[in-house]
Formats: structure tokens, C-alpha cells, sequence
């Protein structure tokens, strides 16, 4: 069947294509209400069904003869370790840490929280969590304290799982010191840590709160699958918004299985067996996606890498991987690629290995520039493929069909909708807009299977963040517009968040610290073209009456706040103190207009305005030190 014809079908008619999808899945009861609406009317999968995501990704393939396959492979280059799991020794790791987990008194509905480095151990907590029909929210390694604290209130797990360290690019990174600093800032605390020694750093244990994960894996009794409903959380990720509160993105189990497992062949044409790479982590929607369930649920080997695309030890670490596991696909962020580049432009790394295993690459997480995206096929020789998608829809919203009907790529698209989102452009009346004008890009409701049916505790913040400007959409915060041929093109955030390296971050929370340091009256942090990192955080500062501080100065400081309060991945390292912001009469920073500025867009100049001259000034700042774009 052609792409158009799935399209169509995937829209006319959900219930019958979702329902068909699903039984491709091993339930322990197949659902009969496929597409209802819950008590807040908000539209679910599977109401019905009775499964356990582990089970699918694990214990059935055990069950249907699949036990020595290769199910997940760790290579860590920072720590010089290789290690092979096969779907039954997965498994059996992952029934006996849910055994701890259970001793501990983690059952069905319970939180855990991880905060791991890329460690087969991450993922074997994940699944555990996921067999007692307990659910997770995977912190990632990068941030702070603060940050885990935040997550560990909302989120109020019985248990948290970590590690004493993560390994960076030549450094150690302590995590237990940051989990004790977090727990002592929550006001929550967790009853239980178990706690991962790694031969990199031993951590100090507090008893009897931390426990070895050694030590409990060897007297555990491992447990079996807890059945739960489809609509059960499995899992809470949480994401930046627009204010310094993260939102905590909750994913079914049903709508999350089927949706990944039809996603593996339709959008990566991967089939069972095969080797498939994200270089992610686990601590972001990447990871969890497609480092642990997709691949998994399709019965694929996944690799768990704990390394960089360069320095660990160079810019041929991609290519040594997909020789030597023989890798499908891979998938990545745009910016690994661009440093890659940066550090081998003519790809000469690419020569010492075969990669002739490599089908296809493709790339998510921030918008995949043409340079990168031509550098990117021209050298490996590979089809590259852009996909976009959020940490609340949890797979592609727009992908090339691969495995329906492969169509031709063109730089800067993300090809077309996947099928199950209607994808629509929208103008600030919500009036559909027609090719080639910009709006906002809007998904009408229902959403497919696998999407966030809310955030965490908080149904109102899901319907004023997602729902209410489009009444019968979901907003996806992109804007971006399409072309004749129904081909996306998503261009950027039209609110507070950015993406540096792939990690999304956000300004508003940034602000909130820039704003605390005693010398700054107002601030705005935006986000400006980096040709490694696509964006990075700038602060625009104004400082108070009487403040005698240097610019580099308080550079140092509000960067080394940020680094303890977000985490280092924040990277605010640029300051600019200024004479005025460019402000509504009403006292508004006029925001949009500073993006628009910093990405050599023409603007408009609003008439509330209440200072004109201040925009020259800051462009003319901006321009100074090299961070508009496009010299307009
Ligand atoms: N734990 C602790 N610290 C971490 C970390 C982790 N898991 N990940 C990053 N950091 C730290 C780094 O050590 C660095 O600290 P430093 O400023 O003290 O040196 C800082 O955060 C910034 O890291 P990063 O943004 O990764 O920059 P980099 O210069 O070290 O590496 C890239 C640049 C492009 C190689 C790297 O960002 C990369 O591989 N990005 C891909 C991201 C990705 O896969 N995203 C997933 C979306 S698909
Ligand atoms: P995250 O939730 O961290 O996955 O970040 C989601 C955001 O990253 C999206 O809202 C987009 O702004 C951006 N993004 C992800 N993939 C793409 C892509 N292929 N093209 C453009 N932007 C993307």
C-alpha cells in the first residue's frame, strides 16, 4: 500500500488502523475499546487491554525461541568495557532487580526514580520498573542537583536508583554527592537508594537508606510481570517548559508499545535481528524510545554507548561502532554530526572501517541544517533522514515512510506526517493556512497512540500549555510550514525553549537564575545560532542602579550559577549587560523580537513599543560580538 493510502486510512478511520496495529503486540487481554476518552476528556488507547510492556519487550521473545539473541550490547570507550546481553539474560537481570525493587516495597503505580550514567544497569532498572507495573522517571546524568530535587517532589518516587559516578570525556563525574545534595533539598524522601558501584569512583554509603545494587542483585528473588491496564503510566519524563517548573510528560503502556513497535517498521524499516543505534541517552526521550522499548518490542539487538561521536578517542568512534556490531541504523542528533565534521571535514576516519552494514542514519532533536544533512550523505554515503519529533509524542510526528514508501528527501524537511498525526499549519486564529505560510504547526486531535494523554499530576497545565490556543489541536510549540508537496518544514520553537547539543533547555528557568544574582534589576535569555551546538543561551542583563560589576564578571558568576542550578550541559556562557530591554508599555520584554533579532530575521517593530531605540542598541551589541546570524 502506498504512503497516501496509509496516511489516509490512519485518519479516516483510527479506531480500525490503530486496532489492527495492536495486535501485532502480545497482550494478556487484547483491548476492545481502542480509542475512548478519560474522565478529563482526554482521549486514550487501549482502555481496556491487559498487558506489561517488559513482557513485550523481553519475556515474549524468550518465549518464542529468541533467548540467545543479542538483545542489547554496552560499549563504553570512556571506560574501556564491552559487554553482550542476550534477550534472556536481559531478562533474567531485569526479574531480579525487580525482585529488589519488590523487597523494597515497589509495586504497581509506585515511582522510582534513575539517575544513571550509560550503563546496561539504567536500562535493566527501567524494564524492572516497568515489570512490577511500577513507573519511572529517568533523570538525566547532566543535571544538577536542584534539577533532581525539583523531579523527586513532583514525582515523589518510594525508590531511587543511581550510581556512584558517570565518565565523561576524561573526567569522572561524582553522582552520588549530587543525589545526597538533591534528596537533602527535596522536601520528599525517597524510603531506599540503590546505588551502583561503579570501579571509577566508590560512593559513600548512608545506611540505611543506600543499599549496594551488587549486594541486593545477589539475594533478590527475581519477580514475575505484573499485569496493568494500557493506560497505566510506565513512565514520567520530564521536560523544560517555559517556566523553571519541568514538565512531567507521562507515557502509557499500551499506546506506548504499539505505537514504537509499528514505528520501528514503518518509519525504520527495521525488522527483527537487526542491529539498531541510537546515540542518545537514556536520561532523554531518545534514549528511552529507541535505546530501550523500540528496538526491544521489535525484537532488534540495541546498543548502549557510553562515549561521544569525538574524543572518545576520535571522530571514527561512529563508524568503529557500525563496524563492529554491524549496525542497521543509526540515529542521532544533528550536532554530532556537526562535530564530527568540525574535527574530520573530509571524513578521512570513515575510511578505516566497513560500514556497509549502515542502511540508513537518521537524525532528531533539533532542526537538521542542510550543510549538515549534505556533509552527512555525501560522506557516508548513506540515505539520511530527518524526523522530528518532541518528548511528548515519544516518536516521530514527521519521518520519511521508510518502511511503507521511502520518498525523496529534500534538505531542511522532515519529510511528511507519520501516520496517525494529522499535521496542520496554523494562524493565531487557528485558521489552517495553505502551502508555503508560516504557523504554527499543530496536530488535531485525537493524537495517536504513545503521545502524553497528560503531564504529571497537573491535567490543567497539559490542557493551558497544549491545548487551549488551537481548540481541537494539540500545539506543538514548533512553528514551520509546509510545501506543495505536503512536505514539513519545521523551523523552530516560537516559545522559551532552545536546544543546545540536542538537550532541551529552558530560558524561562535560566532567566529565573540570571534574575536572582543581586546586581541584575532584569534579564532575557535567549538563544543564538552555535555552529556546534545549533544554539546557545545568551543573557541580556540589565543591572541595577549603583551595581559596579564588570561584564566578565558577572559572566563567570551567572555561568557557574546556571552550571549548579541546571546542570554544566546549560552552558550559559555569554553575557551581555545592556542599557535597556526592549519592552511593551505595559512592561513586557518583548521576547519574540530578541529571537527574531539574534536569528537575522526581519522584524516588525510592534506599536506598543514603549523604547524603539533599544532595539538598535542590542542589535548593534549583539552584531558586535558576532551573535546575530545573518547580517540583515
Ligand atoms: N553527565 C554529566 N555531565 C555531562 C553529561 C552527563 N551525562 N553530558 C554532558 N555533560 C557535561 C559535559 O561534560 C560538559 O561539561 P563541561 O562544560 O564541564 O566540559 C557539559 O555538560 C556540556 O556537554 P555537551 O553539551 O555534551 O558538550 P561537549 O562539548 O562535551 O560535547 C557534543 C559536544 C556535540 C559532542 C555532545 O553535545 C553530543 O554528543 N551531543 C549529542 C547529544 C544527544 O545525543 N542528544 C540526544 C538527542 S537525540
Ligand atoms: P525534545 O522534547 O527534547 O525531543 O525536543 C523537542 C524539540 O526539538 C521540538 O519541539 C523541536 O523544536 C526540536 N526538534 C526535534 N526534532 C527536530 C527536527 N527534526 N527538526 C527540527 N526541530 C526538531
Amino acid at each position: 500500500m502506498s504512503y497516501q493510502e496509509v496516511y489516509r486510512q490512519s485518519l479516516q478511520d483510527p479506531v480500525v488502523f490503530w486496532q489492527e496495529k495492536s495486535q501485532a503486540l502480545p497482550w494478556f487481554q487484547f483491548p476492545s475499546h481502542i480509542l475512548t476518552q478519560d474522565e478529563n476528556g482526554s482521549d486514550r488507547w487501549f482502555a481496556d487491554g491487559k498487558m506489561n510492556t517488559a513482557y513485550m519487550a523481553l519475556d515474549h521473545h524468550v518465549e518464542q525461541g529468541l533467548g540467545e539473541q543479542i538483545a542489547l550490547i554496552y560499549d563504553s570507550p570512556v571506560t574501556a568495557t564491552k559487554k553482550v546481553l542476550s534477550y534472556l539474560q536481559l531478562r533474567d537481570q531485569v526479574a531480579q532487580f525487580a525482585g529488589v525493587l519488590r523487597s523494597l516495597g515497589v509495586g504497581k503505580g509506585d515511582r522510582v526514580v534513575i539517575y544513571m550514567p550509560m550503563v546496561p544497569e539504567a536500562a535493566i532498572a527501567m524494564l524492572a520498573v516497568a515489570r512490577l507495573g511500577a513507573v519511572h522517571s529517568v533523570v538525566f546524568g547532566g543535571f544538577a542537583p536542584h534539577e533532581l530535587a525539583v523531579r523527586i517532589d513532583d514525582a515523589q518516587p518510594k525508590v531511587i536508583v543511581s550510581a556512584s559516578c558517570g565518565v565523561e570525556v576524561g573526567k569522572v563525574i561524582q553522582y552520588k554527592p549530587m543525589l545526597d545534595l538533591a534528596i537533602e533539598q527535596a522536601e520528599h524522601k525517597p524510603k531506599h537508594c540503590v546505588v551502583l558501584q561503579r570501579p571509577q569512583a566508590k560512593a559513600l554509603m548512608l545506611t540505611p537508606r543506600d543499599l549496594d545494587w551488587h549486594e541486593q542483585m545477589a539475594v533478590a528473588k527475581p519477580a514475575e510481570c505484573v499485569p496493568v491496564n494500557a493506560t497505566d503510566p510506565l513512565y514520567i519524563l520530564y521536560t523544560s517548559g517555559t517556566t523553571g517548573k519541568p514538565k512531567g510528560v507521562v507515557r502509557d503502556n499500551g499506546g506506548h508499545a504499539v505505537a514504537l513497535h509499528y514505528s520501528m517498521s514503518a518509519i525504520y524499516a527495521m525488522e527483527p535481528g537487526q542491529v539498531f543505534w541510537a546515540a542518545s541517552d537514556v536520561g532523554w526521550v531518545v534514549g528511552h524510545s529507541y535505546i530501550v522499548y523500540g528496538p526491544l518490542l521489535a525484537g532488534c539487538t540495541s546498543i548502549l554507548y557510553e562515549g561521544k561521536p569525538v574524543k572518545t578517542p576520535d571522530a571514527g568512534a561512529f563508524w568503529r561502532v557500525v563496524e563492529e556490531y554491524g549496525v542497521t541504523v543509526l540515529f542521532a542528533a544533528p550536532t554530532a554530526f556537526r562535530a564530527i565534521k568540525k574535527e574530520d571535514p573530509e571524513a578521512r576516519l570513515i575510511q578505516n572501517y566497513d560500514i556497509s552494514s549502515l542502511q540508513r542514519i537518521y537524525m532528531a532533536g533539533e532542526r537538521l541544517d542542510p550543510p549538515t544533512y549534505d556533509w552527512t550523505c555525501e560522506k557516508t554515503k548513506t540515505p539520511v533522514i530527518d524526523h522530528w519529533w518532541q518528548t511528548e509524542t515519544g516518536w516521530a510526528i514527521c519521518a520519511n515512510p521508510m518502511g511503507i514508501e521511502p520518498y525523496p528527501s529534500k534538505p531542511g524537511s522532515a519529510t511528511l506526517p507519520v501516520p496517525g498525526f494529522d499535521v496542520q499549519i496554523l494562524n493565531s486564529l487557528g485558521e489552517q493556512l495553505p502551502a508555503g505560510e508560516q504557523g504554527a504547526i499543530a496536530i488535531k486531535r485525537p493524537l495517536p497512540p504513545g503521545c502524553l494523554p497528560t503531564i504529571w499530576g497537573d491535567f490543567a497545565r497539559f490542557e493551558s500549555g497544549y491545548l487551549q490556543d488551537y481548540p481541537g489541536y494539540y500545539c506543538s510549540g514548533d512553528g514551520g510550514y509546509k510545501d506543495a508537496e505536503g512536505y514539513v518544514f519545521v523551523m523552530g520553537r516560537t516559545d522559551d525553549v532552545i536546544n543546545v547539543a540536542g538537550h532541551r533547555l529552558s530560558t524561562g528557568e535560566m532567566e529565573e537564575i540570571v534574575a536572582a544574582h543581586p546586581d541584575v534589576a532584569e534579564c532575557s535569555v535567549i538563544g543564538v545560532q552555535d555552529e556546534l551546538k545549533g544554539q546557545v543561551p545568551v543573557g541580556l542583563v540589565l543591572l541595577k542602579d549603583g551595581a559596579i560589576i564588570s561584564e566578565q564578571e558577572l559572566q563567570q558568576q551567572l555561568m557557574q550559577r546556571v552550571r549548579e542550578e541546571i546542570g554544566a550541559i546549560a552552558c550559559l556562557k555569554q553575557t551581555l549587560i545592556v542599557q535597556r530591554l526592549p519592552k511593551t508599555r505595559s512592561g513586557k520584554i518583548l521576547r519574540k523580537l530578541l529571537r527574531q533579532i539574534a536569528d537575522g530575521q526581519d522584524y516588525i517593530v510592534p506599536s506598543t513599543i514603549d523604547d524603539p531605540a533599544s532595539l538598535t542598541e542590542i542589535e548593534q551589541a549583539m552584531e558586535a560580538r558576532g551573535l546575530v546570524r545573518v547580517a540583515r
